[in-house]
């Protein structure tokens, strides 16, 4: 395995010791934002905090002690579908931080899963590390910056009190993969496969805001099944699963500070 240099997405020293009260939900498809946004009753924010003409979407309410936001990307202005992907995640991150300012992001999703390392479709994970898996620079220490690898904000009272399981991510623009991408995701040692995570994780760290991760898999990226199908046939189960998961994660956090997550 590479060596990679290992940044942290740990907050600032002097964390505040305060309750967690805003939070920012970073979610890329449609799908998977609706069941969250109808469980909190979310509304969509009809002065959208940014710029005018981009298709970002902010959704906010308030849950228990929590302001709540869940912002998406939207839809691709020309193509009309979902803005996937690590561009769009981390330009509507940074923009969410810059507008929201955040106690915390989650950045919640479906990925795919290997099974070689445990995975089966339906399981949730909370992430430990992110990295890039196609962001390939064979010079030295710039084939360490495409890799990108930072961890994520450590959450070890949630991961005990809520069972999750913990794996690595890696993040890539692609929902299939090549032999290539398969080898750096080997590489950064990642259970789950996704499009946006280390982005996110990218922008958090630089505005140093505490992200945690949470992800579904919807397909098995070593089985038999072509992924494209597989993830379209699990998705909407797929993320009712992904929607119960944020909703535990947002009940533990609720009273807690950054330090006892
Ligand atoms: N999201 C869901 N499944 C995925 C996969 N196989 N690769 C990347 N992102 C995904």
């Amino acid at each position: 395995m590479a060596a990679h240099l290992h940044q942290s997405n740990a907050p600032p020293t002097d964390q505040p010791k305060t309750p967690i009260s805003n939070i920012v939900i970073v979610i890329a498809m449609e799908t998977e934002a609706q069941p969250v946004v109808n469980k909190f009753h979310l509304i969509q924010d009809p002065h959208s905090p940014f710029p005018q003409g981009v298709p970002w979407v902010r959704y906010h309410g308030t849950y228990k002690g929590l302001n709540l936001n869940l912002i998406s990307p939207g839809k691709d202005p020309t193509f009309g579908v979902d803005s996937v992907g690590t561009i769009s995640s981390a330009l509507v991150t940074y923009a969410a931080i810059q507008a929201l300012q955040p106690d915390l992001i989650i950045n919640a999703g479906t990925a795919g899963g290997f099974k070689a390392r445990g995975a089966s479709v339906g399981d949730i994970f909370i992430v430990s590390d992110c990295a890039f898996h196609d962001r390939r620079i064979p010079i030295p220490v710039f084939d360490l910056y495409g890799v990108g690898l930072r961890k994520a904000f450590e959450t070890p009272n949630l991961l005990k009190e809520l069972n999750l399981k913990v794996a690595k991510l890696s993040t890539g623009d692609s929902l299939d993969m090549t032999q290539q991408d398969e080898s750096s995701i080997t590489a950064n040692d990642a259970t789950v496969k996704d499009m946006e995570g280390a982005a996110v994780a990218y922008v958090a760290d630089l505005l140093k805001v505490p992200a945690i991760f949470v992800k579904a898999v919807t397909d098995i990226i070593d089985g038999d099944k072509p992924t494209a199908e597989e993830f379209l046939q699990n998705l909407a189960a797929v993320t009712a699963a992904l929607d119960l998961a944020v909703e535990k994660v947002i009940n533990f956090i609720n009273g807690k500070c950054i330090s006892e997550l």
